[in-house]
């Protein structure tokens, strides 16, 4: 039978097609995925069942019996939260639900971004937040990091330099507490700084906090949105990490002012009810219990790889101990082009994340890579990255010795 052909029918300008999905790698460190083994599969069972027995039949309405902001006992339990644990002051009015925080990074983008536009961006930053930019066609200027985030000698000179060029940043986006992918956490001395320089340029934030739960020590800095003493802050979050990214449960927390315009580009009538609902039942009851257990894990599973990479590549990887999260930030030879490893590493069944598509420098990025433990097993780890090491080895002729043996090249 003749198909039709869509294919002059297609809007100008869409991104390239999405891949087909062939199924995880054996070795799978690449994405925000979670730790299977940490996801409270009963008290979600139980907090679905009592949820939908008791407040089931709001499902009728669209929004539930909470309007467009999202679930009503899901946001209480968010403003009383993020009180607690990141010095946030707000009401339940001033969050709202969306399908994950990719959703919260394309509304700000929505009300915000125009073709050409400027924005200011670490420069090891998430992927997500880099495509979104590039296809909006907005020029993202790269801050470096250190250890403690963001460096703000370089940002007052990136912001010194615009200002020269006539150039306002429509905002600085920020991974602080617990970045992606270097796993530091912005020292609250440069959160006041970052705070001043951000008002004397007429900048707002824009604060990504989605694993500031995931901190080993649980200690953080108040956010960003908290120490503001102007309001030039709006924050995003996540369930994904904190529970299952699977869920799709995110949330921006602004003044209404700015929620307003948001709502009125949320084409989708209202996120998932039903993941709100057991998110609302499940974290008001378990939520505080739940993180520290699945931090450990989390931890563990960090040793696992820092050892692994230690023994199988020695000197050839460097990487800072990270302060909490999923990800750690590895620095491999000079030689070494990430993106031309990756092929050879998926056909060995091992899936990293070249470095030069998670920074705004692509020559920084270039012998970098983004390993997520939080998915793999301890044992998955250790084999995985013995695999990584032989084909980085036959590639690029390093590490030259792999668990302490010395190896001729290939
Ligand atoms: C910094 C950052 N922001 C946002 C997201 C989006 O997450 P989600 O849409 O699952 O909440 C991610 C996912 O990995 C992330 O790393």
């Amino acid at each position: 039978m003749p198909m039709f052909d869509f294919a002059p029918l297609l809007t100008p300008g869409l991104p390239p097609p999405a891949a087909k999905w062939n199924g995880f790698a054996k070795y799978n460190f690449i994405g925000g995925h979670n730790d299977a083994d940490q996801v409270p599969v009963e008290a979600l069972v139980k907090a679905a069942n009592d949820v939908l027995k008791r407040e089931g039949k709001d499902l009728a309405t669209y929004g539930l019996a909470s309007g467009p902001l999202g679930y009503r006992p899901l946001r209480e339990f968010l403003a009383q939260k993020l009180k607690r644990s990141a010095g946030i002051a707000c009401s339940a009015d001033e969050i709202l639900i969306t399908s994950g925080s990719l959703q919260a990074l394309d509304l700000v983008n929505g009300i915000f971004l125009a073709r050409g536009d400027t924005v200011i961006i670490e420069q090891a930053t998430y992927q997500g937040a880099l495509t979104r930019l590039a296809r909006l066609g907005v020029q993202a200027v790269g801050i470096p990091l250190d250890g403690e985030g963001m460096r703000m000698d370089a940002l007052s000179a990136a912001l010194d330099d615009l200002k020269r060029r006539g150039v306002r940043p429509k905002y600085i986006y920020t991974i602080p507490t617990v970045q992606n992918p270097t796993g530091t956490i912005l020292s609250e001395a440069r959160r006041h700084e970052l705070l001043r320089l951000a008002e004397t340029h007429g900048v707002p934030i824009f604060e990504d906090d989605c694993y500031s739960d995931l901190i080993w020590d649980g200690k953080r800095p108040p956010a960003l949105h908290a120490m503001s003493k102007n309001g030039g802050v709006i924050h995003i979050g996540s369930f994904s990490k904190s529970i299952a990214p699977a869920l799709r449960v995110g949330y921006i927390v602004a003044e209404w002012n700015l929620l307003a315009r948001m709502l009125a580009l949320k084409t989708d009538a209202g996120s998932g009810a039903l993941e709100q609902m057991v998110l609302g039942e499940f974290c008001a009851a378990h939520f505080d219990a739940h993180v520290p257990r699945l931090t450990r894990g989390l931890r563990a599973k960090l040793e696992t790889l820092m050892d692994a990479l230690n023994e199988q590549f020695g000197t050839a990887a460097e990487f800072d101990d990270p302060k909490g999260g999923i990800f750690l930030w590895v620095k491999l030879p000079d030689q070494v082009d990430t993106l031309k490893l990756f092929p050879p590493a998926l056909a060995a069944g091992v899936a990293i994340n070249p470095g030069p598509e998670w920074s705004t420098d692509k020559a920084y990025g270039k012998s970098r890579t983004r390993l997520c433990f939080a998915n793999a097993s301890h044992e998955a780890i250790r084999a995985g990255i013995a695999t990584l090491a032989e084909v980085c080895r036959a590639e690029f002729g390093v590490p030259n010795r792999i668990a302490n043996v010395e190896r001729a090249r290939a």
